[in-house]
C-alpha cells in the first residue's frame, strides 16, 4: 500500500492516540527533533539512562543539550527513579529521556510525577518498543513528546521515524527542524552503520582503559551529523510501507511472546534471571546472570563450540559526561544478555537455542573455579562494533 505522508501521520497520529504526527527520516532525527521543539535555553541537561544505545545522545546534542545519565534498575534495566530524582536535584535537566529498554515499557507513572513536580518535559524513545504497552496504553502515547524509530528495530525497514505530540506549537517547530535539513542520499546508507561500528569499536578501546584514543570520539559528532539528519521527501514516503508492517505488529508481537514463553520454560532458574517483560514488545529476551561476567561465559562457550548472540547495550556515561558510580549500570553491562526473539526460525529453534544456553551456563559455573582471571571492559562495545 503506497500513501501519501499526510495520510501516514494521520493513521500514526491515530495509533498512538495523539494529535500531530511529524515524519522524518529516522529516529535520530525524531529526537533531535523534539528536543529542538522544546525551545529550552541551549546547555539545559537531556537525561538519559546509562545503559543505552548512544545514538540518542548525539540526537540530544544535536539539538543543543547537553547529556546527563541517571543509573538503571535490575528488575528491567530502566531508569532508576531515586537516580534520576537525584540527577534533578543537581540541577539543570529539562527533559527525561526513557528508552523503553529491551522494549520493556519505563515506570511512565513515576517518571511523570516526577517531571511534573520540576517542570522537566518528559521526552519518550520508542525505538526499542513499538507495540509496548504501559497500563493498557501504547508506548509513544506518553510525556510530551515521543519519537519513532522505524529503522531495523521493531519494523524491519530503512528508513522512517517519527515526532508525536499533542502540543500543536511543539509539532511546528520539530517540522520546522525536519525541513531545514537536505535529504538523505539513500545510497550513502552503508556509511552510517560503517560509521557506527566505527564509534563503538574506539568506544570499547577507550572503556578498556586506552584515554590516549579518547580525542578521536569528537569527530564522530560531526560525521553522525552529517549522516544522520536530513529532511525526507514525498516520494521517500510514497515507497515505504511503514503502514503495511504497523498492521502486522500485533501478529509480530504475538510471534515474539510465543518465542519468549519457549525460553522461560527451557531456561529454568537455575542461574539465570529473567528480567520484568511485563508489557514489552520484547525487542529482546533479557536475562541476567548473577555473578557472572556475561563475555567471559561468551568466550567460554564459544570456546565448546556453541554461538549465542547478545544484544544489550554498554554502560555509556562516561564516553560523555564525567564518570559517576552507577552500580546498577555496571552490574547491567557485566551481567545481563538480551536473548534475540526476531528470528523466523521455528518455535522449536529457541528450544534448542534455550537448552543449549542453560546447559552452557550450567558447564560455565562448574568451570568457573578454574577458569583464569577475565578482563571484561570495552568487550560489549567491540562486539557492537564488530556484528
Ligand atoms: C533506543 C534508540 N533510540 C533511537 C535510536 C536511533 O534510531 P534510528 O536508528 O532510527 O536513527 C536507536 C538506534 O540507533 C536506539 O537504540
Amino acid at each position: 500500500m503506497s500513501s501519501a505522508p499526510a495520510d501516514i501521520e494521520t493513521v500514526l497520529s491515530r495509533h498512538f492516540a495523539r494529535r500531530h504526527c511529524v515524519l522524518t527520516n529516522r529516529g535520530t532525527t525524531a529526537l533531535a527533533a523534539a528536543l529542538h521543539a522544546l525551545d529550552r535555553p541551549v546547555g539545559s541537561r537531556a537525561l538519559f539512562p546509562a545503559v543505552m544505545c548512544s545514538i540518542p545522545v548525539f540526537a540530544a546534542r544535536f539539538a543543543g543539550w547537553a547529556p546527563a545519565f541517571a543509573d538503571v534498575n535490575l528488575t528491567d534495566a530502566n531508569f532508576d527513579l531515586n537516580s534520576v530524582e537525584q540527577a534533578i536535584n543537581g540541577g539543570g535537566v529539562g527533559a527525561v529521556v526513557p528508552v523503553h529498554m529491551f522494549g520493556k515499557p519505563d515506570n511512565m507513572d513515576g517518571l511523570a510525577a516526577l517531571c511534573d513536580r520540576h517542570q522537566i518535559d518528559l521526552v519518550e524513545d520508542v525505538a526499542l518498543s513499538m507495540g509496548a504497552e504501559y497500563r493498557g496504553r501504547p508506548t509513544g502515547s506518553f510525556g510530551r513528546i515521543s519519537c519513532l524509530s522505524f529503522v531495523r528495530k521493531m519494523l524491519p525497514l530503512e528508513m522512517g521515524g517519527a515526532v508525536l505530540t499533542d502540543d500543536s506549537r511543539l509539532a511546528e517547530r520539530a517540522r520546522t527542524f525536519v525541513d531545514g535539513w537536505t535529504p538523505e542520499d539513500a545510497s550513502r546508507r552503508s556509511e552510517t552503520s560503517a560509521a557506527m561500528k566505527a564509534f563503538h569499536t574506539l568506544t570499547g578501546y577507550v572503556a578498556a582503559g586506552d584515554w590516549s584514543r579518547g580525542a578521536l570520539l569528537a569527530p564522530f559528532e560531526g560525521e553522525f551529523r552529517r549522516l544522520l539528519l536530513a529532511s525526507t521527501s514525498q516520494a521517500d514516503w510514497e515507497s515505504s510501507i511503514v503502514l503495511d508492517e504497523l498492521k502486522k505488529l500485533p501478529d509480530v508481537l504475538q510471534a515474539r511472546r510465543a518465542r519468549a514463553e519457549v525460553y522461560e520454560n527451557a531456561l529454568g532458574e537455575n542461574g539465570i534471571q529473567a528480567l520484568d517483560r511485563s508489557g514489552s514488545s520484547l525487542f529482546a529476551y533479557p536475562v541476567r546472570l548473577p555473578g557472572v561476567e556475561v563475555e567471559n561465559f561468551l568466550a567460554f562457550s564459544s570456546n565448546r563450540g556453541y554461538t549465542f548472540k547478545r544484544i544489550a547495550y554498554p554502560d555509556i556515561h562516561p564516553v560523555f559526561s564525567p564518570r559517576e558510580s552507577f552500580a546498577n549500570a555496571a552490574t547491567v553491562e557485566r551481567e545481563v544478555i538480551g536473548l534475540p526473539l526476531d528470528d523466523d526460525q521455528p518455535v522449536s529453534a529457541f528450544w534448542e537455542y534455550a537448552a543449549d544456553f542453560r546447559r552452557a551456563v550450567e558447564d560455565f559455573l562448574a568451570a568457573v573455579p578454574t577458569l583464569p582471571p577475565f578482563d571484561g571492559r570495552g568487550k560489549l562495545e567491540l562486539r557492537m562494533g564488530g556484528s
